[in-house]
């Protein structure tokens, strides 16, 4: 009796070292892959390629200790949903505040829109409206308007899974999205008008979290990921300034834009 129970503590030791040690290389896996993603390890020649100095980025863009490691608070950082486009520019440095690129030369700009699973599309047309108010509100020249001529569209909006299509009749993305978590939308800057969103997200209007663990039920915030998605689309990059709506990870709950968030716009259309 005794043997055979050592015998199994120290197989099943040997399984928890081992299964401890893949999990390392999966986490070192992801983050490289990550750090890559988002320009932290330069996606050009002679921009940056070391990987704690990536790290360490990082780490200065999300406010964390600046260990130049992938500790707990760094892969927990990883892990958070977030939007797809990068952090920094292709040299793999750092943005103070809120960057822009490009902008549209007109203020009266019209959106077309398809839908995801989660809601009638009463209710997500509602949530698209009240998202392009907040911008709308802060810059007072800019007006939106939906439109169901998407020939006629400054932006097209749609909901795709993994290797998507925009529209009807728009070629595929190149940038698939990634299954439930993790990846939420990404939109292009000024003046290609592409916002899309990973349709295995579950969306409510303002995101909820409720029980735990298995009987965890999450959603994300529609409003809040529409708002930082149209944001880029108007030409806006992600913002270092952690209140700001051009954060790059998801909140939840009814956005505001920052103060930063509204420079930024004013930057582009005051
Ligand atoms: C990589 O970056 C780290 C931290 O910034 C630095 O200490 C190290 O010297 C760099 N390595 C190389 C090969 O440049
Ligand atoms: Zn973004
Ligand atoms: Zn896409």
């Amino acid at each position: 009796m005794f043997v055979s129970l050592m015998v199994f503590s120290l197989l099943f030791a040997g399984r928890a070292i081992c299964g401890r040690f893949e999990e390392e290389k999966d986490e070192k896996d992801y983050a490289l892959h990550y750090l890559t993603q988002y320009h932290y390890i330069s996606p050009t020649r002679s921009g940056n390629h070391n990987a704690t100095k990536a790290i360490e980025n990082f780490q200065k863009f999300f406010d964390l200790p600046v260990t130049g490691e992938l500790d707990e608070d760094t892969l927990y950082q990883m892990n958070k949903p977030r939007c797809g486009l990068p952090d920094v520019d292709v040299n793999g440095e750092r943005f103070k505040r809120y960057a822009t690129l490009g902008k549209w030369y007109k203020t009266t700009l019209k959106y077309y829109m398809t839908y995801g699973d989660d809601m009638s599309h009463a209710h997500q047309a509602r949530i698209m409206a009240r998202a392009f108010k907040y911008w709308s509100d802060a810059a007072p020249r800019l007006n939106f308007a939906k439109t169901n001529n998407v020939g006629a569209a400054n932006f097209r909006i749609s909901f795709g899974r993994r290797a998507h299509a925009g529209v009807s009749g728009e070629r595929q993305c190149g940038h698939p999205f990634d299954g439930p978590g993790r990846v939420l939308a990404h939109a292009y800057f000024p003046s290609d008008g592409r916002i899309h969103f990973d349709n295995d997200e579950r969306y409510t209007e303002t995101g909820a979290s409720s029980g735990w663990w298995f009987w965890k039920k999450e959603s994300q915030s529609l409003l809040a990921v529409a708002v930082h998605e149209i944001g880029h689309a108007l030409g806006l990059k992600h913002s270092n300034v952690k209140g700001s709506i051009m954060w790059p990870t998801a909140k939840k709950g009814t956005p505001t834009l920052h103060s930063d968030d509204i420079n930024g716009i004013r930057s582009l259309y005051g």
